[in-house]
């Protein structure tokens, strides 16, 4: 694949996809310990036949950005969240941790390393920042690996769904198969079972799925790639309390500036005859930011609408604006969640 060039993109019209950029950070697990690490040109990976990820999913995922700000200068969210999850995550799968300062060090170099990739402020763009780990020993048994790869790469995006244009949703008719009971762990296997629910719902029309919770199908979990929030009729910020959802950062933080904009956020098992008390509904997340949910499809067919099909709802507009501007910089950063990368 051939490298990308920054003067050949367009800021505006980045899309959600991989770009072979210059520079990512490799470090590997050998002996009960890792060697340190540093920044490699190499994009490809190469794994034996029979490592460990390729046929028992031994892999956890995160997933940030750096934000280009008003001054030009580059910053980091919450990457200290990223750190700690990507661990709990591997306790999970019997992983060995990626020491925090060590993954700190690791995702600013490779800020710094490709910084002309990170996209001008005003455009959308942002640099998505792609941490994983992935066993590779050779292995026929279902055993762990004693030995990994952590590495970090960083693309160049902007929006996943449609920013912030609402977007039909429908109910999945699938569970997506999330280890039980963690709700921890980014691995694998967890999103390819998300991959055919997603696929029906976007040969169907939709932008995703929906997922109910895999044990009583009673209550509303969360999309493919995002949390699930809602606006209720008397103003209130609601997202689902559940063990199978993904413990979102964005969440978190959305459920604190929900708190400083006086919404009286809650975290609740939300069933389907809640959502009819639901004045605004949205995706949340790294890769979503905030994307509005116009409207969602059940499994009979009928269609609810929220705020509306077509224009973005009033405190979902002011939510996304809160968090966005801390972000980016243009707002007080009150909470101690913007990392500078110097
Ligand atoms: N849920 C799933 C399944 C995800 O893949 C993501 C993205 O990382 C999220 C939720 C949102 O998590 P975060 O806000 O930490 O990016
Ligand atoms: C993220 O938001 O970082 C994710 O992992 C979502 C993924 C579907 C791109």
């Amino acid at each position: 694949m051939a490298k990308a060039k920054a003067s050949e993109l367009d800021w505006n019209k980045l899309g959600f996809g991989y770009r072979d950029l210059p520079y990512r950070w490799q470090d590997e697990y050998v002996d009960g310990h890792w060697l340190g690490g540093g920044l490699t040109a190499d994009s490809n990976m190469v794994l034996n036949e029979a490592a460990q990820v390729l046929h028992y999913g031994q892999e956890v995922f995160e997933g940030l950005k750096a934000y280009r700000t008003k001054e030009g200068k580059v910053q980091l969210f919450r990457p200290s969240d990223n750190a700690k999850r990507l661990n709990n995550s591997a306790d999970r799968l019997l992983m060995p941790h990626y020491p925090e300062e060590k993954f700190l060090e690791a995702v600013k170099a490779v800020v710094k390393a490709n910084e002309e990739f990170v996209p001008p402020y005003g455009t959308g763009g942002t640099l998505y920042l792609r941490p994983f780990m992935v066993g590779t020993q050779p292995l026929v048994g279902v055993t762990p690996a004693e030995n990994f790869v952590f590495r970090v790469y960083a693309t160049p995006v902007g929006a996943y769904v449609k920013g912030l244009t609402p977007m039909p949703y429908v109910l999945s008719k699938y569970d997506r198969a999330a280890p039980a009971g963690t709700g921890q762990a980014k691995t694998s296997g967890n999103y390819a079972a998300s991959l055919l629910p997603e696929m029906e719902a976007k040969k169907a029309g939709y932008a995703d799925a929906l997922y109910l919770d895999p044990k009583e199908h009673k209550y509303v979990d969360e999309f493919s790639g995002a949390n699930f929030f809602g606006v209720t009729k008397d103003g209130q910020f609601v997202t689902p309390k559940s063990n199978s959802i993904l413990p979102s950062i964005t969440k978190r933080s959305l459920l604190q500036v929900a708190e400083d904009l006086g919404l009286n956020p809650v975290e609740k098992q939300l069933t389907l005859a809640d959502l009819d008390n639901l004045a605004e509904a949205g995706a949340m997340g790294t890769a979503a930011v905030i994307s509005p949910v116009g409207s969602l499809t059940d499994l009979d067919g009928k269609k609810h609408v929220f705020y509306s099909e077509t224009e973005v709802g009033p405190v979902t507009t002011k939510l996304y604006n809160a968090l966005m501007n801390v972000q980016l910089g243009d707002a007080e950063d009150t909470h101690g969640w913007v990392v500078p990368v110097d």
